[in-house]
């Protein structure tokens, strides 16, 4: 692959059955095509057992793909399902999920008929969850929170995860209405059963099918902007990352009553996002000078921590500030430049239809830009 051109392949990959196994396992709004990492890993992966970061890792798209080819990576997200996500995803699994998943179901179903359930304090509860369900979860919750094993407890918590939108009175997992959807407390369990099953499946198949031994991954639940170079090892070789854009994707909003049933904070998380559509409102107005700046705290940690001639790949699309079109190409570069990296390669590409509900005012082209980092600050 390293004697093609990057121009020359192909980045679209539409038809090409882009979402699957080991990524399926819990919704993430706006990831990657799996194809795209592995395809800027084959690319530019220079060996010589550097690691590879993702600085906004998401569901942890690129970590899978990094530890499947052997390689060791790193993450960083500021938000904790991101975070529990990626490390599920990356973290061969002992024997005995169903099986303990069973255990649980039983257990809740018991205290649900013998005990009195004393439901968490979560705001507007009520609206999103009907009474039966509230116990029912706060039952399951309780019982996997007292699972010692950490992979099988955070394997737990990603199932259930999983399943809150299904079995709350959210429409979908991107329409915010509530509707009656007549769900039971039978199968709040057969979803959870169902979802730890699964998740076992792809977790051994994952593990299973990697020819040499997987690389390790090791996730960081920080803001960005609060990362130092101290927290991140001085040989990275590669960085594939898609950022948070600009008042496009809310991610705390996707995984709200997720954080709250796993006892997270979402309003904190709110705060500190990237791109959060509240920091571009009018009573607290952020603009893209905002969104520059950070990003250029972000470039001079990249450039303190990778090795001289490395690549930084970021994809990255456009945005809408206060209706005004915003090149995000043109802002990364400048975010990028006094950091010493320059822009060596860009292709543009085209939005498969199924994901344009994570496009922000009919945005269907994304660019992936490939900067080389020339000079250290
Ligand atoms: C486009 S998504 C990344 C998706 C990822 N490529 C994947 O495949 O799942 C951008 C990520 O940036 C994260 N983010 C937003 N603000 C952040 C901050 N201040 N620090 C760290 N991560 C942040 C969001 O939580 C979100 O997961």
């Amino acid at each position: 692959l390293k004697n093609i051109s990057f121009h020359s392949m192909d980045w679209n990959f539409l038809n090409q059955g882009t979402n699957k196994g080991i990524h399926t396992i819990h919704p993430y709004p706006a990831k990657f095509i799996p194809q795209i990492p592995r395809q800027l890993l084959e690319l530019f992966y220079t060996g010589d057992s550097s690691v590879v970061l993702d600085p906004f890792c998401g569901s942890g798209t690129t970590l899978v793909e990094a530890i499947n080819m052997g390689i060791d990576a790193y993450g960083i997200d500021l938000n904790p399902i991101a975070c529990l996500l990626s490390r599920v995803k990356t973290t061969p699994l002992p024997y005995g999920l169903s099986s303990i998943a069973s255990k649980i179901v039983d257990t809740a179903k018991e205290l649900l008929q013998n005990e009195p359930i004393e439901v968490p304090y979560i705001p507007n509860l009520d609206h999103w969850f009907e009474p039966n369900i509230q116990k029912a979860l706060t039952v399951i919750t309780d019982q996997i929170n007292s699972v010692s094993e950490l992979s099988l407890k955070e394997a737990l918590q990603i199932a259930l995860s999983s399943i809150i939108v299904r079995v709350s009175n959210q429409e979908s997992d991107t329409r915010y209405a509530a509707v009656n959807k007549e769900i039971s407390v039978e199968n709040v369990f057969n979803l959870f059963i169902k979802a730890t099953t699964f998740i076992d499946k792809e977790i051994s198949l994952f593990f299973n099918n990697i020819s040499q031994t997987p690389g390790h991954a090791t996730i960081i639940n920080k803001d960005i902007l609060t990362v130092t170079e101290k927290d991140l090892p001085k040989n990275i070789g590669l960085v594939i990352t898609s950022p948070p854009y600009p008042n496009a994707y809310e991610y705390w909003l996707y995984h709200k009553y997720r954080m709250y049933w796993l006892g997270m904070d979402p309003i904190a998380v709110r705060q500190k996002e990237i791109g959060a559509r509240p920091n571009y409102f009018k009573t607290n107005p952020q603009d893209e000078h905002d969104f520059e700046k950070q990003m250029k705290t972000c470039f001079y940690l990249l450039s303190k921590v990778m090795k001289p001639s490395a690549k930084a790949c970021f994809l990255v699309g456009r945005s809408i500030i206060h209706k005004k079109k915003i090149d995000n190409v043109l802002l990364l570069q400048r975010a990028a430049k006094p950091s010493g990296f320059v822009i060596e390669d860009i292709v543009e590409r085209t939005i498969p239809k199924n994901r344009k509900a994570f496009a922000h005012g009919h945005i269907n082209k994304e660019h992936i830009l490939i900067f080389t980092l020339k000079e250290k600050p």
